[in-house]
């Protein structure tokens, strides 16, 4: 299956430009770290899993170029300042810091890290997907938002990880997936992807969600996760937590789909995660081009909260728990 969002060559990391997709496939050699740092801000690379595999390649990059510890401790908080909600990216750069502790690490040593992190995410994806595919009936018709998939991790994707590893035991897959305004990874990203490896797509509108819900067999809905509290609460893509609220009112069962570097387990709650605001222009324009009256106050939160009592299971490598997430969390420990 297609599963090419990064790559490791040595001395440079090639990364799809999801900004391009779906219309052009152009890969881009990232040669620093200040590259890095700027293909994560500006969404070059995004998801959280894959934009932890993306840090860890940044720092490798900068082990590269100057083997100082202090060098490399200032890139580390370089990276760590790309993006604010996907704990992935903290998972990443905490790990580094702590093997720059070591007194004997050496350039070799933080490369082999990130190519390790890189390697654990892809056999992490695929833990995921086997799980949640139980879960999937041999003819279903299933509904995800943003792009939970290959190009959002290293390995084959957490969300769409699940309808993957369901095609591969046969069953058969459609997947309702809404535009997810306003960078449209639903339109652009994931009906691109699940086509490329042979999963219907079904593209509807953000404002179709509840809609479809209500007359459609929707089987069960799948998402991904860019950082998950202790109790459960999940922050992911805008919109996520209105997905959820019109799964509940048409009885859907509502999954999350996540790796144990996805949990914050120092956070109690939901509440405590940090929500990027990003860039007015991505909601008043479409491609350079304007949509909406420049003058005006624009809010553009990039990720919501989704309840705890709104999840019906949370799929982990280590197994899907079921809520009370508190204590359900105790097999990631
Ligand atoms: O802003 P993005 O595109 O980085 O947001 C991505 C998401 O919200 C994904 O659903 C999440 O990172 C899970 S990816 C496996």
């Amino acid at each position: 299956m297609w599963a090419k969002t990064i790559e490791w060559l040595g001395d440079k990391a090639r990364l799809i430009d999801q900004r391009k997709l779906p219309t052009r496939e152009i890969y881009v050699d990232i040669k620093t770290t200040e590259e890095m740092f700027d293909a994560i801000k500006n969404m070059l690379i995004r998801g959280a899993p894959a934009i932890g595999v993306a840090a860890g390649y940044g720092i490798a990059l900068a082990a590269l170029k100057n083997s100082d510890k202090d060098y490399i401790r200032n890139k580390i908080d370089l990276i760590e300042s790309s993006r604010p909600t996907a704990n992935n990216l903290f998972y990443v750069t905490n790990r580094m810091r702590e093997l720059l502790k070591k007194d004997d690490v050496d350039v070799s040593m933080l490369i082999l890290e990130a190519i390790s992190i890189h390697k654990e995410d892809r056999e992490l994806t695929e833990k995921l997907g086997k799980y949640g595919r139980e879960l999937i009936p041999q003819k279903a018709q299933c509904m995800t938002i943003c792009n939970a998939g290959a190009l959002a991790t290293g390995g084959i994707g957490t969300a769409l990880a699940v309808f993957y590893k369901a095609k591969e035991q046969g069953k058969e897959i459609s997947v309702f997936v809404p535009e997810t305004r306003p960078f449209l990874q639903g339109a652009r990203l994931t009906v691109w992807e699940l086509k490329k490896n042979g999963i219907e797509p079904i593209l509807i509108a953000d404002s179709a969600i509840s809609h479809i819900l209500k007359t459609e067999r929707v089987d069960a809905i799948f998402t991904g996760a860019d950082r998950i509290a202790a109790n459960g609460d999940t922050a992911n893509k805008i919109g996520t937590y209105g997905l959820s609220l019109a799964a509940r009112e048409h009885d859907v069962p509502f999954f999350v789909v996540a790796p144990s570097t996805t949990f914050d387990l120092s956070l109690e709650s939901g509440e405590e995660i940090p929500i990027e605001e990003r860039s007015p222009f991505e909601i008043i324009e479409f491609r350079g081009i304007s949509i909406a009256p420049k003058d005006i106050r624009v809010r553009n939160p990039s990720f919501d909260i989704t309840p705890n009592h709104l999840i019906t299971g949370i799929i982990t490598e280590k197994g899907i728990i079921y809520p009370p997430f508190e204590d359900g969390v105790k097999i990631l420990k």
